[in-house]
């Protein structure tokens, strides 16, 4: 027999299959990546889904644009596996990633209720001009892996040199620890229902309303990279589509893709 945690911040496991319609879950102890695992699964053909795996900490965390994730134990690491479309079209994978972002950030903002909660296009999640959590959606056929990686009860102190100016956990900016099962469950649920109404082609009329008053990137002059093509200008926000929206020098410009820098 298993004995019960002891400590009070532990993920409670049964809780969130209780709570959510998940299909199934898996824990690790340690893992390479949850996003590996996830994909592992998406490619097999009796794989239960939705599924969730978890991890304490991870060998291999993998980020965007081939970046690698630090984590420590008391953070959440987690890929949620979900049905998209069949026929898995673009628009459809953008709004996942996008709408993503915007469930952990209302997921934290109600957690966090005087501090500034933004989305950072496409679905970084910042908190008081920090980054709080990434996200990597990755694609197989009509599977999608959302991968995310939370800062909850982990501090920054501990984290290497290079992200203790520009990274932030919920514990540092909230000055006490958060229940992460609560807040895991929130978070399953809002993006097994994101995918849920993106499967059945359910409009997202909200999602510019929802957007618009979270976009970290507005007002700010940015650059952004699609291979090895840069345009500069000012964000004006993101349209009705998701796509991020700048005023340049040569006119208005519309991106679904690409990598910003922050200029100013
Ligand atoms: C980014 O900011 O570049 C995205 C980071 C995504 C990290 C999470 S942690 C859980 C999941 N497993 C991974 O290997 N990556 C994602």
């Amino acid at each position: 027999m298993t004995e019960p945690s002891t400590d009070p911040f532990a993920i409670r496991r049964a809780e969130i299959l209780e709570r959510t319609p998940l299909a199934g879950a898996e824990w690790h102890g340690e893992i390479a990546s949850t996003n590996d695992r996830a994909l592992e699964i998406a490619t097999a053909a009796d794989g239960p889904i939705p599924h969730l795996i978890m991890a304490d900490q991870q060998s291999a965390g993998r980020g965007r644009g081939g970046n690698r994730w630090w984590s420590q134990p008391g953070g959440l690491l987690f890929s949620l596996l979900v049905e998209i479309r069949p026929d898995g079209k673009a628009p459809h994978r953008s709004r996942l990633a996008l709408t993503a972002g915007l469930a952990v950030c209302e997921s934290i903002e109600k957690l966090l209720p005087d501090k500034t909660v933004r989305v950072k296009w496409p679905n970084d999640v910042y908190v008081n001009d920090r980054k709080i959590c990434g996200i990597l959606v990755e694609m197989v056929q009509s599977r999608a892996v959302v991968g995310i990686g939370l800062n909850v009860n982990n501090s920054i102190e501990n984290a290497p040199d290079e992200l203790k100016s520009t990274a932030t956990s919920m514990m540092d900016v909230g000055g006490h620890p958060f229940d992460r099962t609560a807040l895991l469950t929130d978070i399953v649920g809002r993006l097994l229902d994101e995918s849920g109404r993106l499967r059945e082609d359910v409009e997202d009329n909200d999602l510019l309303a929802r957007w618009s008053p979270r976009c970290f990137l507005t007002g700010k002059i940015v650059r952004i990279d699609i291979g090895s093509r840069s345009t500069v200008g000012r964000c004006r926000g993101i349209d009705e589509e998701g796509a991020l929206m700048l005023d340049t020098e040569s006119g208005p410009t519309r991106h679904l893709s690409g990598t910003i820098l922050i200029i100013e």
